[in-house]
Order: C-alpha cells, then sequence, then structure tokens
C-alpha cells in the first residue's frame, strides 16, 4: 500500500526538517507500507540526509524532473543528479499540465529519464483517456475538480476509474487515488478492491493529520 505526501510548493527546508522529526518516528514500519514523501528541489537533500540519520520509514519522491539528460539545459533537474537523493517523482501532475503546458509526450521524456536512472514514475492521469508511458507502473488518478478542492470523487467512482486503467494499460499497474484525501475519508479509499494507496496534497502538510492517515492505513493492511 502507497501513501505519498505531494508538499506542492509549500515547507521551507527548517519546515520540512521539522515535519520530519514529528513524523520520522510515528510512521508505523510495515513492510506493506510504502510512504513517500514529495517535498520542493531545495528541500530534498536535507530531507534525505534527516531521513537516513533518524533511520525513518520514508522514501524520498521528486514532484517532477526534466525530459532531458545532464547538459545545457538551464534550470532543469535531470534524473542523473536527482538518482543521488530520490527513489520516485510524480510525473504529469495536473498543475504541471495545467500551468506549464506539459504535454504526453514531455511526460513521456521524462518517464524515459526517470526510468534509465532507476527512479520510479508516478504517472498522474486526470482519467482514462490519458496515456501512461510505456512501462510505468505506478498511476495516481487525480480528478482536477476533486484536488485541493475539499470535494474527493467517490470511492466507488475511483475504484471504477482504477479497474478500466487496468484493463487498458495492464493488471500489473497500480493504481492510486489523489484529491482532498485526508485522515477522515482515508479509509474508504484504501478499502476499494483496485486501489493500492493514495496521494495527498493539502492534508500531508499537516503533521498530525499525516500521521493519522499513515495509522488508518496500517489498519487496512
Ligand atoms: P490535495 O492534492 O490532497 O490537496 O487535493 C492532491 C494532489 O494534488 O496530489
Amino acid at each position: 500500500m502507497w501513501i505519498i505526501a505531494n508538499w506542492k510548493s509549500n515547507k521551507t527546508i527548517a519546515e520540512a526538517l521539522d515535519w520530519l522529526a514529528q513524523a520520522g518516528p510515528k510512521i508505523p514500519k510495515n513492510p506493506n507500507l510504502t510512504v513517500v514523501v514529495c517535498p520542493c528541489f531545495s528541500a530534498l537533500s536535507e530531507v534525505k540526509k534527516a531521513i537516513i540519520v533518524g533511520n525513518f520509514p520514508l522514501l524520498v519522491g521528486a514532484q517532477d524532473l526534466s525530459p532531458f539528460g545532464m547538459g545545457a539545459y538551464t534550470g532543469e533537474e535531470p534524473a542523473q543528479i536527482l538518482r543521488e537523493l530520490i527513489t520516485h517523482a510524480i510525473l504529469g501532475h495536473s498543475e504541471r499540465r495545467q500551468n506549464f503546458g506539459e504535454t504526453d509526450e514531455i511526460i513521456s521524456q521524462k518517464a524515459a529519464q526517470a526510468k534509465a536512472n532507476n527512479i520510479t514514475p508516478l504517472i498522474c492521469v486526470q482519467g482514462t483517456d490519458i496515456l501512461i508511458p510505456q512501462d510505468c507502473e505506478l498511476v495516481a488518478f487525480e480528478p482536477i475538480s476533486a484536488i485541493g478542492t475539499g470535494n474527493p470523487d467517490t470511492p466507488e467512482n475511483a475504484n471504477e476509474v482504477a479497474k478500466t486503467l487496468k484493463e487498458k494499460n495492464g493488471q500489473d499497474i497500480q493504481v492510486l487515488y489523489g484529491g482532498s484525501v485526508t485522515a477522515d475519508n482515508v479509509q474508504s479509499f484504501l478499502t476499494q478492491s483496485f486501489l493500492s494507496g493514495v496521494m495527498i496534497g493539502k492534508a500531508s502538510l499537516d503533521v498530525q493529520e499525516f500521521i493519522k492517515i499513515c495509522k488508518k492505513a496500517l489498519e487496512n493492511i
């Protein structure tokens, strides 16, 4: 089961370290629960160090990466460097598609860079007709109407979408749900048979709420 914390453009390095100091010791250690925290690029290095020092059961992910390798691409973060810090990368989030004009083609290039560098891409799709790049087996269904609105999809619909995504892209893919997940509603998503976890934006910023979410996840393993 997956719990992904997507902090978006939030938390200074000091705030990130404070969150880790509180959450780290309380995240349940269980071989069937994988918790990935995705801070801003500028906090990745410190977050990674704090996790190693604290021996916390957390992995580190990025919220994006470059479609190119190393070279003359000013401002981009290449997978060849990020691989020292992260195991996962969120790709194709709707906020990037909307605000930065990301296309399926760019997302496929990014996924290829990630995979070539042993980083697992987490591809965000907003419906069943969005392209999932080849050999990408971790997918998050995030309906735009549910992101940051406090209006989550129904667990039953999210489950139906996950079922369809698996039928279209192969039963090996794991589908997560994202969009206004909280400690109060997380269980209703985690009990759906075709869902393998959740991706959490706003509720992951609040450390107590996030700890609650992880504990509830444990009850469903
Ligand atoms: P939210 O964001 O939990 O704040 O709705 C989810 C996401 O965008 O990944």
